[in-house]
């Protein structure tokens, strides 16, 4: 029997995630120099890509267990640019590992992280629950000519 764990699963990257882009994007170092932001950074990003692929894969499977409306296909598209976002945020902070160049990509990715993470969970309750939800699913269904 298959089940839609989607909704389930989807928690754990929008927190890990969402919690990474905000310390990545304030400059934490300089207000609070002896916390240790760049471990916490780094556990953040990793598990959250890491568990970005299982919500990916559970998403087809929840696509295919019934029908949807309109939303889907942009929730689709939001979601494909989501993982690739940030598996080039996680690559890069591998490869930056042990010196300080490319701070400011590091930052850009982020904020284009956090974006992409608004826009596919505010469309993926769109498809849950209707264009009407809340204002913010509202607007941005309206913005793709969805209703
Ligand atoms: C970055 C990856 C993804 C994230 C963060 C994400 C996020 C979400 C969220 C927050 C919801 C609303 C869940 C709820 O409260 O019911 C949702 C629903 C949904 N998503 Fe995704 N999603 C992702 C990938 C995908 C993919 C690739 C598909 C495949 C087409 C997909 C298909 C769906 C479907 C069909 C629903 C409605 C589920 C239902 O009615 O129970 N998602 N998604």
């Amino acid at each position: 029997m298959r089940m839609n764990i989607h909704p389930v699963l989807v928690h754990f990257p929008v927190a890990l995630l969402t919690l990474y882009s905000v310390l990545e994007i304030l400059p934490l170092a300089q207000w609070w120099p002896k916390g240790n932001w760049d471990f916490m950074r780094s556990f953040l990003l990793y598990l959250g890509t890491l568990t970005l692929y299982p919500v990916l894969l559970s998403g087809f499977v929840a696509e295919d267990l019934g029908s949807h409306n309109g939303a889907l296909p942009y929730h689709k598209v939001a979601a494909l640019i989501t993982v690739v976002i940030f598996t080039l945020a996680s690559l890069i902070s591998l490869w930056r590992k042990g010196h300080d160049k490319g701070v400011a990509v590091q930052k850009v990715f982020a904020v284009l992280g956090l974006i992409a993470l608004v826009i596919v969970g505010t469309l993926g309750g769109a498809v849950a629950y209707g264009y009407y939800n809340d204002p913010f699913t509202s607007m941005l269904t309206s913005f793709f000519g969805l209703q």
